[in-house]
């Protein structure tokens, strides 16, 4: 008998586990980056707390995305259960040295599941996943400006509150 299920849905069995594995990551970064939303707000951070709700909001954006495109191939999209997301920074600068490597993380998940469309010939995922990888560039390039505040203005006397500041100035221009 066939397999009517596999019929209706354009996706590899693969490639829509992969899928939802980035759909979970992008729920976990989004939750991720709340929680950082809250602890700079709660240390007196306000510029990096509204940049941080800014990222979180992002993240939800590329959860559903990818949501939608699973199930618009045909295939299954789970929801995902997030569990197990860190609320306690030791430090303002350990907030966006967690940020840079989850975003660093989820280039390279991305990544991963391009290898896999390339190795199974599934284009139409390839062409799909080009948007995240543009966006990457941006996520990264905020990610690493932001640390490197911390290195040029340094965090004595004032500085965390201009470094603050600043994190609500960064800006990405590709073209
Ligand atoms: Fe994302
Ligand atoms: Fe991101």
């Amino acid at each position: 008998m066939k397999d009517i299920t596999r019929v209706k849905c354009s996706l590899s069995t693969d490639v829509e586990k992969l899928l939802n594995q980035q759909i979970k990551k992008e729920a976990q970064s989004a939750s991720a980056y709340l929680a950082m939303a809250a602890w700079c707000s709660q240390h007196g951070y306000d510029f990096s707390s509204d940049y941080f709700f800014k990222q979180s909001d992002e993240e939800r954006q590329h959860q559903l995305k990818l949501y939608k495109y699973v199930l618009d191939l045909g295939g299954s999209a789970i929801s995902p259960e997030i569990t197990n997301i860190k609320i306690e920074y030791n430090s303002f600068r350990e907030v966006f040295e967690e940020a840079l490597e989850q975003e660093i993380s989820v280039t390279q998940s991305l990544k991963n599941i391009a290898a896999n469309c390339y190795k199974e010939q599934d284009f139409v995922t390839v062409e799909f996943l080009n948007w995240f990888f543009k966006e990457q560039r941006e996520e990264e390039y905020k990610a690493r400006r932001a640390l490197e505040l911390f290195e040029v203005i340094g965090e004595e006397g004032t500085g965390r509150w201009q470094i603050d500041k600043h994190v609500g100035t960064i800006t990405y221009t590709a073209e």
